[in-house]
């Protein structure tokens, strides 16, 4: 007994030095910026990046040219996060938030038009792979076949291979070409049971954006066949058009390219498909008990236990999602709709072109297709962990990945003596 209450106390004491040290690494907030009036050097005619770069802090203190595996909120996503957690803190429960309806709908439908979809084709996701594994669970696969690529995500071709070994699910998992794929890749395999082509729009490994996607979707349709593809590593920095695209269903979260939080994100998925050849996997809906006591008068035409299904891509959800998620999301989405994509892709493009050149002339050759137009190049380094020492005593943040390949994927807030910078270490 006495023991057990010593460890109670040792326990207890060392929770409250951890908390006090990671609370402690918290900065103080900054001065709240006024988060309903985003400033005009968004301005989508003429946006002045030099300002954009004031909008994240992150970068006072460092290069920080890793994008591609955690995005930073901006000053005015942060305000606004601050200003749900103060409600959360000083007034949260009833009537609860009373924004929060308005809220969920606006936020699907800012992601609805990034992607050119409806709202109601928009469903909140806790995360890309999360959702795939939704729709893969809720389609009917058996006796068809998937096509994928090696350069779709890890987790994702996991999820396949395990299907394959566990359901007899036969999967064809393309091989890249020179760290690139096209539609001919796909026409070597795909058949009249073909029930899925997925991949990824930007690859996490090389950048590499898939820029026939129509022409997939079209080979994908013919043989009966979806397209699903994973847009985390593109949408905010790289044009997404679901329509046009001939995306049948797409998911993404929003802490990389969106700028927004973990464990939040979207999924679309086509009215037509809904609940047809995508069947929803977790039931969510409104029950009515239509019988005294519960109720005073029961309807005769009603049964007993009537059940009200959700509509829409609403059917993929179940649960609260995450409400800082959705205040970071709208947040971010907004920005990055004032500032617009184009002009995003435009301004990333200026520094990507100059690492593209400049870097296989310092001798690090590149694994991202010459011409590519995402956010993420990559380049192959000799001395995968002197390179990365030199780089972090220099405070620049990059990703090294899958041995030696060297991962930089700049943002808006980066700029050209950031770039000179990491060339100026490598040289
Ligand atoms: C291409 C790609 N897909 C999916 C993920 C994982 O995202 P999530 O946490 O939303 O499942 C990542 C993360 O790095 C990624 O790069």
């Amino acid at each position: 007994m006495q023991r057990l209450s010593f460890f109670k106390t040792v326990a207890k004491a060392s929770l409250t030095v951890l908390a006090a040290n990671s609370l402690s690494a918290f900065k103080q907030p900054e001065e709240q910026p006024d988060i309903d009036r985003l400033p005009t050097h968004l301005n989508p005619l003429a946006p002045d990046f030099d300002k954009v770069r004031d909008d994240f802090p992150r970068v006072r203190d460092e290069v920080y040219m890793d994008n591609a595996s955690t995005h930073p909120i901006n000053i005015y996503t942060a305000a606004a996060l601050h200003r749900y957690t103060e409600w959360a803190k000083n007034n949260v429960g009833e009537p609860w938030w009373p924004g929060w309806t308005d809220s969920r709908d606006a936020c699907k439908k800012q992601f609805a038009q990034l992607v050119n979809a409806d709202q109601d084709e928009i469903a909140f996701a806790r995360s890309t792979v999360e959702a795939e594994n939704n729709i893969l669970n809720g389609m009917d696969l058996k006796g068809g076949n998937v096509v994928t690529t090696d350069l779709h995500y890890s987790a994702s071709l996991y999820s396949y291979k395990m299907r394959e070994m566990r359901d007899g699910l036969k999967v064809h998992v393309i091989r890249h070409n020179d760290w690139r794929f096209d539609v001919k890749d796909f026409e070597k395999v795909v058949n009249k049971k073909t029930k899925l082509i997925a991949i990824t729009l930007v690859s996490n490994v090389n950048g590499f954006l898939v820029t026939d996607l129509r022409a997939i979707s079209d080979l994908a349709h013919a043989n009966g066949a979806i397209l699903y593809v994973d847009i985390i590593q593109g949408v905010g920095n790289v044009p997404v058009d679901v329509r046009a695209m001939g995306i049948d269903v797409a998911a993404c979260s929003t802490f990389k390219w969106l700028m927004g939080s973990k464990g939040f994100g979207f999924l679309y998925v086509r009215r037509d498909l809904q609940d047809t050849v995508v069947k929803t996997t977790h039931h969510n809906g409104g029950v009515h008990f239509n019988y005294s006591p519960w109720t005073d008068q029961a309807d005769p035409s009603k049964p007993d236990i009537d059940f009200t299904p959700r509509t829409g891509a609403g059917i993929y959800e179940v649960s609260y999602p995450s409400y800082e998620g959705v205040i970071c999301a709208q947040a971010a989405l907004k920005y990055i709709s004032e500032l617009g994509v184009a002009n995003i892709r435009q301004y990333v493009r200026t520094l990507t072109k100059k690492l593209s050149a400049e870097m296989p002339r310092l001798g690090y050759p590149s694994i991202t297709p010459e011409g590519n137009d995402s956010p993420i190049v990559v380049f192959t380094v000799k001395t995968p962990d002197a390179t990365m020492r030199k780089l972090r005593q220099a405070n620049i943040h990059v990703a090294m990945r899958f041995g030696n390949k060297l991962r930089i994927s700049p943002s808006i807030y980066n700029n050209n003596s950031d770039i000179e910078k990491l060339l100026g270490v490598l040289s």
